[in-house]
């Protein structure tokens, strides 16, 4: 397949790349006028993979294609538009979503006006890009995460001049503000703090495909969740790839202690953050938090590995011995805090004894939640050049051992909420029986309960009867 010489394609080195620049701020966005009309009588489907900060990037795209007149719809087969926004933080997130364009096939041979277009952190991968160029034809627009407020024109390239088109910048990255924004959730919203990352654990892909640590203005944070305020929304989750990080790049005298503070005094009833690195995590954030009965006592903390070693050749910054001081401290001085987590395991010649020290940690904090996962290679990664002589049979086992752990745990601390009172904000009827409302408690925890004139995004007190390992079931009081 030939490379158009107008093409972008992606380059990690270049990705790579940290200068001192400052970053440049766009407040102003406008349809430009061929492109402004292009989406009437048109159809979109988006589908999301991956972290919150895409679930938003989402919601931005769907935005921009609202103001060209698109509508949106909820069956790819009736779109004329399909955008993939794609995860790259593991293999399989990559696999899912070539399975999907793979069933889109069928819609493109049926018709060669159908759009289908792949964006986000997999558009950032050399390889990947490659891939698709040759082996996906009816893929006809990929573009990364740079480049979200240039859909209009890139639209109007591919669907009205019939070009191919790939545009794939790899770059510090601006801090855009004012992009239109088509909310998925009524009551419940994410607002973005910061874009990119600057820390490079050596396993992850992120800061390639995301860029460099920005900041956006706390007046501007404030001005958004504050109009969320006003239109009714019930909780709000401030968004980076590690919010600790929030106003370093900006020089200024307020971190992020500071905005979770601001933030709390306007007053959201439910305010909640994602995600904290443990190196930089601060008493005043601590004391922020045990502060204001609106910021939600949950914290999620991951901690990747259990052992010294491995944390450092992960590029972690902190020990197992700093990790565990943090946790205690984050779990005595917040009442009632509940404290999730990120494990990876199969990390590049991973010990039988380092993987003990994992289990050993996660036995000493029984966490309430875990996310884990086996080592996945990333290109370009400093990771995914170290030697690793330990078998995929011993990896996936050790993924076994880990979550039977984890799992009895979560189950025991599960058993202490029997027989509270706890606020949970509706979410709606459950999925499987409409007489039973689901929603989540100040903790995070899922709780599926029956009651009478439950309203979705109401904050209702409900009696816990029985408690499983990912949930509680109970009764409206
Ligand atoms: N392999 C496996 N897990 C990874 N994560 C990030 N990169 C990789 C990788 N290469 C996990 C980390 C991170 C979470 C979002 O995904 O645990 O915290
Ligand atoms: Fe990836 Fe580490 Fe940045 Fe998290 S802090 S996004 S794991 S590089």
């Amino acid at each position: 397949m030939k490379i158009k010489a107008d093409w972008i394609l992606p380059d990690l080195k270049q990705a790579q790349k940290r200068t001192k620049k400052e970053v440049e701020r766009i407040d102003h966005f406008e349809i430009p006028e061929n492109a402004r009309f292009i989406g009437q009588g048109k159809k979109y489907y988006i589908s999301t993979f991956g972290c919150q900060a895409n679930e938003r990037d989402s919601e931005t795209l769907a935005g921009i294609l609202d103001m060209m007149e698109f509508v949106p719809c909820d069956d790819p087969s009736q779109a004329d538009l399909v955008l993939i926004n794609t995860c790259a933080v593991r293999q399989n997130a990559e696999e899912k979503v070539l399975g999907e364009v793979g069933n889109l096939k069928r819609f493109y041979r049926d018709n060669k006006d159908f759009v289908i277009g792949i964006c986000g952190c997999m558009a950032q991968e050399e390889a990947l890009v490659q891939k698709i160029i040759t082996t996906y034809p009816q893929v006809r627009l990929m573009f990364g995460t740079h480049n979200i407020q240039d859909l209009p024109n890139m639209l109007y390239r591919v669907m009205f001049q019939h070009e191919r088109l790939i545009q794939v910048y790899s770059k510090e990255g601006e801090v855009y503000e004012n992009l239109p924004v088509h909310r998925f959730g009524n009551y419940k919203a994410w607002v973005n703090i910061m874009y990119g990352c600057d820390k490079f654990c050596t396993y992850c892909i992120v800061p390639y495909t995301r860029g460099k640590e920005r900041s956006r203005t706390m007046d501007q944070v404030l001005k958004e969740v504050q109009e969320l305020k006003d239109e009714g929304y019930q909780e709000i989750t401030l968004l980076g790839q590690n919010v600790n990080a929030y106003g370093k790049d900006l020089h200024t005298d307020y971190d992020f202690a500071t905005l979770l503070e601001e933030t709390a005094k306007i007053g959201i009833p439910r305010i909640r953050f994602t995600t904290s690195h443990p190196w930089d995590f601060s008493d005043a954030m601590i004391d922020i938090i045990a502060k204001y009965d609106n910021i939600m006592p949950f914290v999620h903390l991951p901690m990747q590995s259990g052992d010294s070693d491995v944390l450092k050749r992960m590029g972690r910054r902190y020990t197992a011995e700093s990790y565990k001081e943090l946790f205690d401290k984050i779990s005595s001085r917040i009442p009632n805090v509940a404290i999730s987590t990120d494990i990876i395991v199969g990390f590049p010649n991973e010990t039988d004894e380092q993987f003990q020290h994992t289990l050993d940690m996660v036995k000493y904090c029984k966490f309430d939640n875990a996310f884990t996962f086996i080592y996945s290679p990333r290109e370009g990664t400093p990771a995914a050049r170290m030697e690793d002589s330990i078998s995929k049979e011993t990896k996936s086992k050790r993924l076994a051992i880990l979550n039977k752990t984890w799992n009895d745990f979560a189950l025991e601390k599960n058993q202490a909420y029997v027989g509270r009172t706890v606020k949970v904000l509706v979410d709606g009827p459950s999925k499987k029986n409409e007489n039973v409302y689901t929603g989540y408690t100040d903790t995070n925890k899922i709780v599926n309960f029956t009651g009478e004139n439950i309203a979705v995004g109401q904050i209702v007190d409900v009696k816990i009867e029985c408690a499983k390992t990912f949930s509680l079931d109970g009764k409206a009081v």
